[in-house]
């Protein structure tokens, strides 16, 4: 069977993606803090180190899909260690494991977040490859009050680093499409503790307008997924799709 690996795999859209997986017949590795085949706390480098050396003792050195999915919205730099490098870490370590793949395909998981207001200087600092100083940005934003800047600007960087990498030859020209989905709402552990509670509920259905059928569950965002990563996806590289209930088109419908 096509071996995929899914980071974040214990909860919420990782999880529900890697069932989906499993039931089309395919072997998931799942790497995660805990719960997981792989465990390994990918904000940091030993960790990041950690799954790609336990990948290649898993699987040989082969893997068909990628699927990136671990992250946090906290208002600190560990957002844009983990949602920025450690995707990027995840997906470019993973490479050589997938260029030895069978219909080879990656994904990272965004954000509608990404088209709200970002901070420059950590997205910037984040697509130079530079983490110490889009910590150092992440802090100041913090510090100046204005945390909620780390995840949109994190979900920026890591949905601008897929649409340049995609082309390169690193990926397109080794055969591998690399896109990013972007989902609106998803009822899950993340957003559950700002959705249980009615301000915080209100600022989120504001910044998200989602006129076809609301908030998402997991379940409705991994066919999307396991397509996007699956042979029959030929084409379709490069791209963040916006998999989000219309909120993208409400927020920014003259934009093609
Ligand atoms: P979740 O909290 O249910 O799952 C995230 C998983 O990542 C957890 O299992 C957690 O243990 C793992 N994780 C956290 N820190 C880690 C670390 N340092 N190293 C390794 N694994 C770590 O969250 P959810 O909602 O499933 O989020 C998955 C992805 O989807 C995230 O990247 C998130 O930013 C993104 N997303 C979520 C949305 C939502 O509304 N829930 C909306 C848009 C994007």
């Amino acid at each position: 069977p096509r071996t995929c690996l899914v980071t974040g795999a214990a909860s919420g859209i990782g999880k529900a993606t890697a069932a989906l997986l499993r039931a089309q017949g395919r072997a998931v590795i799942g790497a995660d803090l805990q719960d997981a085949d792989i465990t390994a706390d990918l904000a940091t480098p030993e960790g990041r180190a950690e799954l790609v050396t336990r990948a290649h003792e898993l699987t040989g050195g082969r893997l068909d899909a990628v699927v990136s999915c671990a992250g946090v919205a906290h208002f600190d730099p560990l957002t844009v260690r983990l949602n920025h490098f450690g995707a990027v870490a995840t997906l470019d370590g993973l490479r050589p494991l997938l260029a030895a793949g069978t219909d080879p395909r990656a994904l990272v998981v965004g954000s509608i977040d990404s088209v709200h207001p970002t901070d420059p200087a950590i997205v910037e600092a984040a697509l130079a490859g530079d983490e110490p100083a889009a910590v150092a940005a992440s802090r100041a934003a913090v510090d100046r009050g204005e945390g909620h800047l780390v995840y949109s600007s994190s979900k920026a960087a890591v949905s601008r680093w897929v649409r340049r990498s995609a082309i390169t030859d690193d990926w397109a020209g080794a055969g591998v499409p690399l896109n990013a989905v972007a989902p609106g709402v998803v009822v899950t552990p993340l957003t559950r503790p700002l959705l249980d509670d009615p301000e915080m509920r209100g600022l989120v259905e504001r910044s998200v307008p989602m006129p076809l059928h609301g908030h998402t569950r997991p379940e409705q965002l991994a066919p999307l997924i396991a397509w996007l990563v699956s042979p029959e996806n030929t084409l379709v590289t490069g791209q963040v799709v916006f998999a989000d209930g219309g909120a993208d088109a409400v927020l920014r419908g003259d934009h093609t």
